[in-house]
């Protein structure tokens, strides 16, 4: 049978779908990640791929061992479902371990463990928006955001960084409106691996209280924080729960423990935040309609036996060093790189004589691929002018970039 309409398979899409694969907005991370395997597919040498934030630290020996006894000594029904937010005995653990951080007596009810943070922001999002609600978030910010976003058909709302990277509360505020149902801030910083000073919190959170004054509900800050133990100096990150009662914080141990691929995060409400127990119903419901029903067993199972002790973590250490390297080589060719407080992430701004160039940091991340060298443009963090390098890839994949560095700006 011939359908007419059906050519490249377009409608075969929804229109948002087909709009974003087939048209400019498909993920500047995604895109350059798979030039980066069709370089190696195509053979001709090793590929210097500095695109992805995938983990290169494997996860602690502590967590095989977890795996190992529980594999080795199931409970009954361990595998099975389970209530959508996730087991009570996790999510308790999980809640006296976030109550301490915080210093809040968070509940285990207030826990909801999602998959990955990416799956907590998804749970958040259609829990909380209406079609053309507004979220705004301060530049530079992670890509999938305008997604997640759209998932639940709500608006992004961008605002320019304060200096530093930092947060400009006047910009935020300026962009607050009757449509305004959340700000997103993620704090360290993917790209820029800042860390929000606990000032500028303060600031937001003035500014939040201020503008509930006369709203029906107020604006809730989500605060997605999957960096927040892997601060390079191992200080302790200042968080919106602690200023702010409308407060949700999101988490995962895709990076601190490397288990991106496993997929486990959690959502914690704040207890002082409006609607608490009506929001937490609200987030296992969308955890099961939403695909992920609960997140994954054996993940949830294994977290108590590896948070909370010293060799519970990866070594950031590495990832540090690695980043501290690859920012001396750039400053030598002028870039100016603020150093990272936390993550794999180097956000370095071209030398003015490149950022003046046509295309800026597009034209420069194409001419690093012409050198089999893969970086992410500023412009797909809303932030031009600058690149951005995971250090999450190995010594040699650094090493061959700065060199592809030294020809390129020669
Ligand atoms: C800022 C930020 N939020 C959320 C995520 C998603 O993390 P997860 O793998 O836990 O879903 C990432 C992953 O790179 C991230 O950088």
């Amino acid at each position: 049978m011939v359908f007419a309409v059906v050519d490249d398979g377009r409608a075969l899409l929804s229109s948002r779908v087909a709009d974003t694969l087939l048209g400019a907005k498909e993920s500047w991370t995604r895109r350059m990640f798979e030039q980066a395997a069709q370089l190696r597919r195509d053979g001709g040498g090793p590929v210097h791929d500095l695109s992805l934030g995938n983990p290169s630290l494997e996860p602690p020996a502590r967590w095989i061992r977890a795996l190992h006894e529980l594999l080795d000594d199931p409970a009954p029904g361990m595998h099975r479902y389970m209530t959508n937010a996730g087991f009570p005995e996790v999510r308790e653990f999980i809640a006296r371990r976030e109550g301490e951080r915080f210093g809040l007596p968070v509940l285990c009810g207030q826990v909801t463990m999602t998959v990955g943070a990416a799956g907590g922001l998804n749970v958040v999002m259609r829990s909380m928006l209406d079609p053309d609600d507004e979220v705004v978030v301060p530049t530079p910010y992670f890509s999938e955001y305008d997604h997640y976003c759209a998932n639940a058909s709500a608006r992004l709302r961008p605002v320019p960084f304060g200096p530093g990277f930092g947060l400009d509360v006047e910009a935020i505020a300026a962009r607050l409106g009757e449509r305004t149902r959340l700000v997103l801030v993620n704090s360290p910083n993917n790209p820029s691996g800042a860390i929000y000073p606990a000032e500028q919190l303060d600031r937001l959170a003035e500014t939040l209280t201020r503008a509930n004054a006369g709203r029906e509900r107020p604006i809730f800050v989500v605060e997605d924080s999957p960096y927040r133990d892997l601060t390079h100096d191992g200080a302790a990150v200042p968080s919106m729960m602690e200023r702010y009662p409308h407060t949700i914080h999101i988490t995962s141990h895709s990076k601190d423990l490397g288990l991106a691929g496993e997929r486990i995060g959690y959502v914690v409400l704040s207890p002082r935040a409006a609607g608490t127990e009506l929001l937490a119903r609200a987030f296992a419901f969308c955890n099961r309609v939403l695909g992920f029903v609960n997140a994954p067993a054996l993940m949830q199972r294994a977290l108590p036996r590896v948070l909370g002790h010293a060799d519970g973590r990866v070594d950031v250490e590495v990832y540090a060093s690695r980043c501290r390297r690859m920012a001396s080589g750039l400053a030598e060719l002028g870039f100016d790189v603020p150093p990272p407080r936390a993550g794999f992430f180097l956000f370095p701004g071209l030398p003015a004589r490149l950022r003046d160039e046509d295309g800026g940091d597009v034209a420069l991340t194409e001419r690093l691929l012409a050198e089999r060298t893969i970086v992410v443009p500023g412009v797909a963090f809303r932030v031009p002018g600058h690149l951005r390098l995971s250090m999450a890839a190995d010594d040699d994949a650094v090493d061959g970039a700065l060199a592809a560095f030294r020809r390129v700006c020669a």
